[in-house]
């Protein structure tokens, strides 16, 4: 590695799991942010703090605390506005993540919008969740699933677009980042060549977000769904960005407390968006402590962030790349972001994982929620090693100081 970018030894004591060793004193080599990322003291403190010192149920009480829990959570959806730089703050609801964000936008806009005869477009890298959803509501409205073929390198084939996106596309819905190759994808050209031709476009943003810069204002995004878990805040809380015009048009898929304008005997109305997407009782401490995970990565800043990940990436890569039987997914380091998912001639992932295991390297193993990208790629799993911020050289050389220890037991080595 060249330049050292972010004093990540000072990040790394922000994280206080980075800081306990494993039994029998192993360091924690923590490689698995893709599913989920470790928590900063910040992120911890705030949801202790709401629960220490004021904490109500939210949207409901004009006391004392009620009134702070709603500041926190319009001050939160103020920094989100703002991260992803969305026109309004009607425009981000909270969700339970970003497999709800998705099942929302299939269900709500996708069940009223899509006819039968138009067709959704999705591709062989995403995930279930931005995979399964569109499935069901092209089976449910008629409508035709169809695919961007994938290079040989795990890329979309944008040579091939205008084959698949045509007049008869509502929709395309495409991963930022792919969680398994860590392919990512030309969402400015994808959503500009979408619009092109009158379809609407839906970004799976939980690998991406992370990472780099959101902006859907600039190539405008149509919807976008994101989780607060993978960006170093508490789990159970997701983001739904849809334009305001399209939120409007979208049927809740949760009825009850908080979402009606008002309720009769025999029908009900709506609130507006957010408020229309968000009934019962929200996640309201982990919802607040999302607000100080982002303050967290502002002030360390997405551009840095992104050239560390990057430059780390770049360093295993190279490296991973020089064990014998190495096979590693996906695209070169220029197209890649910070996810490699590999398997080893002669071992089984599961076997590497458990040996990774034992010399303190947790990464994950399976098909990652990738059944039909692990049908093309040919192999039933294979082991994924996922950065964060707080990743270091060091988790790269006790990566692959523990690969060589479970090449030796497997013996391939
Ligand atoms: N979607 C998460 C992952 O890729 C859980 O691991």
């Amino acid at each position: 590695m060249t330049k050292k970018l972010l004093d990540i030894e000072a990040i790394r004591r922000d994280f206080p799991i980075l800081r306990k060793p494993l039994p029998k004193g192993l360091p924690l080599t923590y490689l698995d942010s893709g599913s989920s990322a470790q928590k900063p003291q910040c992120v911890i403190d705030k949801e202790r703090e709401v629960y220490e010192n004021f904490y109500a149920n939210a949207y409901r009480g004009v006391y004392r605390f009620g009134a702070i829990v709603d500041e926190e959570l319009e001050a939160t959806r103020e920094r989100i506005r703002k991260l992803i730089n969305a026109a309004s703050v009607d425009e981000v609801v909270f969700t339970a993540g970003t497999t709800m964000s998705l099942n929302m936008v299939a269900s709500g806009w996708g069940r009223r919008h899509v006819k039968p005869g138009d067709e959704i477009l999705i591709n062989e890298m995403e995930h279930h969740a931005n995979f399964v959803p569109w499935q069901q509501l092209a089976a449910a409205t008629g409508a035709t699933l169809r695919f961007i073929p994938l290079t040989d390198d795990g890329r979309l084939d944008m040579s091939r677009l205008s084959e698949v996106l045509t007049e008869k596309t509502k929709l395309l819905a495409v991963t930022g980042m792919s969680n398994v190759l860590g392919t990512i994808n030309p969402i400015g050209e994808l959503a500009a060549r979408a619009h092109d031709v009158g379809a609407f476009i839906v970004i799976d943003g939980a690998q991406s977000v992370p990472h780099g810069t959101t902006d859907v204002a600039t190539p405008g995004i149509d919807f976008l769904a994101f989780s607060s878990h993978k960006l170093y805040g508490p789990s159970g809380v997701g983001v739904l960005y849809g334009r305001k015009e399209l939120l409007d048009e979208t049927d809740p898929l949760l009825f009850g407390g908080h979402m009606i304008d008002r309720v009769y005997k025999d029908h009900s109305t709506w609130a507006g968006p957010p408020a229309k997407f968000e009934a019962g009782t929200i996640q309201i401490a982990q919802a607040i402590a999302l607000g100080s995970a982002i303050d967290y990565v502002n002030a360390i800043g997405f551009d840095a962030i992104h050239a560390h990940e990057q430059q780390l990436m770049q360093h295993a890569h190279k490296r991973l790349s020089e064990i014998p039987g190495m096979r590693i997914y996906g695209p070169g380091p220029e197209h890649r972001g910070a996810i490699i998912s590999f398997t080893i001639d002669g071992t089984h992932p599961e076997d590497l994982a458990q040996l990774l295991d034992r010399r303190g390297v947790f990464v994950r193993h399976g098909h990652h929620c990738t059944m039909p990208l692990h049908d093309l790629l040919g192999v039933s799993a294979t082991v994924r090693t996922s950065f964060g911020v707080y990743n270091s050289q060091a988790d790269v050389d006790a990566l692959l100081d523990a690969i060589q220890f479970a090449r030796e037991k497997l013996r391939v080595a």
